[in-house]
């Protein structure tokens, strides 16, 4: 039985200490004041492979590349939500964003459910909505529970210190965390709908 509610966030941002890691760490000090512990995994900055449709992880539950998916995997049980933070890349989430979302998902969506989730974007100036949008996609296709902000989960600048002057953005990174905190909090308790074992119809053959 744990006692404390977790939730992980990632940078996915080549940069440690960049924009997307000042969103992150003031949703983060948000949801610590609302008494849920908080962490922020980096990515890294080396290239992370893509799924390569092995499937070897239908069989063993981990992913053939031994990385920041399989470390995730093994924390997943004691997350009760995720928030995914990514630069813009021409109007997307970063290639190693969608790499790392594309083999944890494959691997993870049945463990997915009912857990809180968040993409965050950090741009300089557009492109912010599409790149949303496509994390989301993540999200929306294992039941999990997409919290919402005061205003998209978004912000703008080049280098950290340019989030002090998007005050916007900031406040809605604390409104994310503090809702996140609130949602986490009411589902205590309460079991998952049920959930229908997919249907896979492909057509065609
Ligand atoms: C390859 C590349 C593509 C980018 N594309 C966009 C873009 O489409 N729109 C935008 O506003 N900023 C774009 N940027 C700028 C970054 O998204 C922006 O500076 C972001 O806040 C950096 O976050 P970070 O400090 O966490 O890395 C791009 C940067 C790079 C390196």
């Amino acid at each position: 039985m744990r006692n404390m509610r977790k939730v992980l966030l990632i940078n996915g941002s080549p940069h440690q200490a960049g924009c997307t890691n000042r969103a992150l760490e003031e949703c983060a000090s948000s949801l610590r004041a609302s008494g849920i512990e908080a962490s922020i995994l980096w990515l890294g900055n080396k290239p992370v492979p893509d799924c390569i449709a092995c499937g070897k992880c239908s069989a063993t539950g981990k992913c053939i590349f031994d990385d920041a998916v399989n470390q995730v995997l093994e924390m997943l049980d004691d997350i009760d939500g995720l928030v995914v933070g990514s630069p813009v890349y021409y109007a997307g989430p970063t290639g190693a964003v969608c790499s790392f979302m594309d083999r944890l998902f494959y691997i993870a969506e049945p463990r997915m459910a009912g857990k809180a989730a968040a993409a965050v974007v950090s741009c300089r100036r557009g492109g912010s909505s599409s790149a949303f949008d496509r994390i989301n996609k993540y999200f929306s296709i294992c039941s999990m529970n997409i919290v919402g902000s005061q205003y998209w989960n978004q912000v703008h600048g080049r280098k950290p210190e340019d989030l002090d002057r998007d005050q916007e953005g900031l406040q809605t990174m604390r409104t994310l965390g503090a809702n996140m905190a609130s949602l986490i909090k009411a589902q205590e308790g309460v079991s998952l709908p049920l959930h229908e074992k997919r249907i896979r119809t492909n057509f065609g053959g």
